[in-house]
C-alpha cells in the first residue's frame, strides 16, 4: 500500500515539484493549498506530468477547523510535508502578524492534528535565513543561528523551535528541518515553475519576466558589497534538485532512520555566484540580454552565503546534481512556454 502524505502549500513552487518527486517515487498525494500565492492551473501542469490528479482541498492551514475535516476525512495519513507559509521579506516587515498567523498559526495547527490523528512524521520548511549573515562560510547545520532580519525570518526561527520543543514533549513525534538556500529552477517538462502572482520579489523570476519583456528592468540590489564583483552572493539550489531531498528526507523518517527524533539539514549546493554573475550566466545559456541597472542594496539582505553540504551528502545521501546552466536553462525554457 501506498504511503499516504500530506502536502501543505503542494500547488506553490517548491511544493509542485516536491509533488511530482513524490508521484515518481509512489508516494499517495494529498494537497492542502489556499492559492494565495499560487494558481490552481498548477494541478493540472502536474497532472500532465505525472498522468495521475493529485487531490487536493482549497484551504488555510491557519484555520484549525478546516484543517481538522481533512485529517477526519483522510484516515491514516503517515507523514506531512508543510510547504505552506508566506515568504516575502519586506511585506513581512509592513504586515508581521500576515507572518506570524501564516507561518506559525498554521504550524501549531498541524501539530495539534498531528497529535489528535497520529500523524507522526512531518518534514518542515525551513531556510538559511535563520543563519543572518554568518561570519564564517561556509555554513555547516552548527553555525549559530542569529537574531532574524525580518518576521518572516523570525517564523522560520521560531517554527524550528516550535517542531523542536514538540517533538521533545510528544515522544512520537519526529521531524525534519530542511533548511533551503536559494531555490531556483523549472522542472524540465517546461509545465511547472516559479509563478508567484504579482511583481516578483525574488532574484530568477525578476530576471526571466524581464528577458521575457514582461518587466521593464530588472534592479540590482547593491554592487558595493565585499564580494568579488560587489554583488551579492546566494547559493542557488536547483528546485527539483531540491524536491528530491524532500522524498529522501520523507523516506528517512518512514524508515526511521533518523538519528535524533529532530533533525536539520542544509539544502544548498556548496557554491556562491553573486548576483551579477547569475544575470551574466543566464544570458551565456540563453543568448538572452536582461535589461538591467544597479540600484541601491535591499533592506535586510544579507552580502553572502552559502552551505557547507557535508552533512546532507554523507547522512541524508543526497547531492545537488544540476549545474546552475541547466538549471537557468530550464527558467527560461518555462518562461517562453507560459508567455507564448
Ligand atoms: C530571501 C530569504 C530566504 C527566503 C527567500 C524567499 C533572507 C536572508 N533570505 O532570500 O530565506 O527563503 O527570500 O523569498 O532573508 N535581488 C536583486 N534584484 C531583485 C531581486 C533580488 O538584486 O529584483 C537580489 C537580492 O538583493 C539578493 C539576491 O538577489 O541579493 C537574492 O534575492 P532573493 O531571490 O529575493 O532571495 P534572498 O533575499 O536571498
Amino acid at each position: 500500500m501506498k504511503n499516504k502524505i500530506l502536502i501543505t502549500g503542494g500547488v506553490g513552487y517548491i511544493g509542485s515539484h516536491t509533488v511530482v518527486e513524490l508521484h515518481n517515487a509512489n508516494f499517495e498525494v494529498i494537497i492542502v493549498d489556499d492559492l494565495s500565492n499560487s494558481s490552481v492551473s498548477v494541478l493540472k501542469q502536474i497532472e500532465k506530468i505525472t498522468g495521475v490528479a493529485p487531490k487536493f482541498y482549497e484551504l488555510d492551514v491557519s484555520k484549525y477547523d478546516q484543517l481538522e475535516t481533512i485529517f477526519k476525512e483522510n484516515q491514516g495519513i503517515d507523514a506531512i510535508i508543510h510547504f505552506a507559509a508566506a515568504k516575502a521579506v519586506g511585506e513581512s516587515v509592513d504586515n508581521p502578524l500576515k507572518y506570524y498567523k501564516n507561518n506559525l498559526v498554521s504550524l501549531l495547527n498541524l501539530i495539534e492534528c498531528q497529535k489528535k490523528f497520529n500523524v507522526n512524521n512531518m518534514v518542515f520548511s525551513s531556510s538559511c535565513t535563520v543563519y543572518g549573515q554568518p561570519n564564517v562560510l561556509p555554513v555547516t547545520e552548527q553555525t549559530p543561528r542569529q537574531d532574524a532580519e525580518s518576521p518572516y525570518g523570525n517564523t522560520k526561527r521560531v517554527g524550528e523551535d516550535m517542531i523542536s520543543d514538540s517533538v521533545s514533549a510528544y515522544s512520537q513525534l519526529n521531524a525534519i528541518a530542511l533548511r533551503y538556500f536559494n531555490p531556483i529552477g523549472a522542472h524540465e517538462s517546461a509545465l511547472i515553475g516559479e509563478l508567484p502572482i504579482g511583481v516578483p520579489q525574488n532574484l530568477v523570476p525578476f530576471i526571466s519576466q524581464t528577458a521575457a519583456g514582461i518587466r521593464e528592468k530588472l534592479l540590482v540590489f547593491g554592487d558595493d558589497y565585499d564580494t568579488k564583483d560587489g554583488s551579492a552572493i546566494r547559493d542557488f539550489i536547483n528546485v527539483v534538485d531540491l524536491a528530491k531531498a524532500h522524498v529522501v528526507a520523507l523516506k528517512r523518517l518512514l524508515d526511521k532512520k533518523n538519528k535524533t527524533s529532530f533533525e536539520i539539514f542544509n539544502l544548498g549546493t556548496g557554491n556562491g555566484y553573486s548576483v551579477l554573475e547569475l544575470i551574466k550566466t543566464f544570458e551565456e545559456v540563453t543568448g538572452v540580454k536582461v535589461n538591467y541597472e544597479i540600484a541601491p542594496r535591499r533592506a535586510g539582505d544579507i552580502e553572502k552565503i552559502w552551505a557547507d553540504t557535508t552533512f546532507a551528502n554523507e547522512e541524508l545521501g543526497w547531492k545537488a546534481e544540476k549545474s546552475l546552466q541547466e538549471t537557468l536553462l530550464s527558467v527560461w525554457n518555462w518562461q517562453k512556454n507560459i508567455t507564448n
